[in-house]
């Protein structure tokens, strides 16, 4: 009788052992993978590859109620921020703040132009951007629109935003919406963002960046 021992290994054994090859390689290629990808920029918005898709033209409403382009802020620098004016607490904090940071670049207040978009146009209307932006004794620019353009302006930011109901809320909903500022230099390029997290000293620097 044949010994099967110290012939050709089985089939089995052989295709176990391609298995067993197979999965090292895939192991080895993750690990290289997790080695050498690059590490995340601080600031640097992780949703979207680069920072070119950040921006582009758009028209929405102004505080006055006649149509606002993107075109009318070439020129000067600007911070965006997405929000609505039933917020209670993480638009006013953010605005509040931006309009302090500004403050202390001690460029004036035409150094930096403060852009605060609705997310919530079904009761944000002109007149209610206008009024909400004047509490922060400062120049700020309150913005809306129709649905479409406001979806299509917070896309264009990589800005989420989404209508919640909410028994307790005013109308029965709330907005989730994204804090991060995104800035922009004189000549409308996406240059840094400013996350709610982040100091006052690296947000001041990146404004010092944008004004430069
Ligand atoms: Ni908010």
């Amino acid at each position: 009788m044949a010994d099967t021992a110290t012939s050709a290994p089985p089939a089995g054994w052989r295709r176990l052992r391609l298995i067993v090859w197979t999965l090292a390689a895939v192991a080895a290629l993750l690990l290289a993978w997790l080695v050498l990808r690059p590490a995340p920029q601080p600031g640097q918005l992780q949703s979207t590859p680069t920072s070119v898709t950040l921006g582009g033209p758009f028209t929405l409403t102004g505080a006055d109620g006649r149509p606002f382009s993107s075109a009318q802020l070439t020129g000067k620098p600007y911070a965006i921020f997405f929000g609505f004016t039933h917020c209670p607490d993480v638009c006013p904090t953010t605005l509040a703040r931006l309009a302090s940071l500004r403050q202390r670049l001690g460029q004036g207040d035409d150094a930096v132009r403060i852009l605060f978009v609705t997310v919530d146009p079904e009761r944000d209307t002109p007149e209610a951007v206008g009024k909400y932006a004047k509490l922060f004794n400062t120049p700020i620019i309150g913005l809306t629109g129709s649905r479409a353009q406001v979806d299509q302006v917070a896309r264009q930011h990589a800005i989420y935003q989404a209508k919640v109901p909410e028994a307790e809320a005013p109308d029965g909903y709330t907005m989730d919406h994204g804090a991060t500022v995104l800035l922009f230099d004189r000549a409308g390029k996406f240059v840094a963002t400013i996350a709610p997290e982040e100091g006052d000293p690296a947000a001041l620097d990146k404004l010092k960046r944008i004004t430069a």
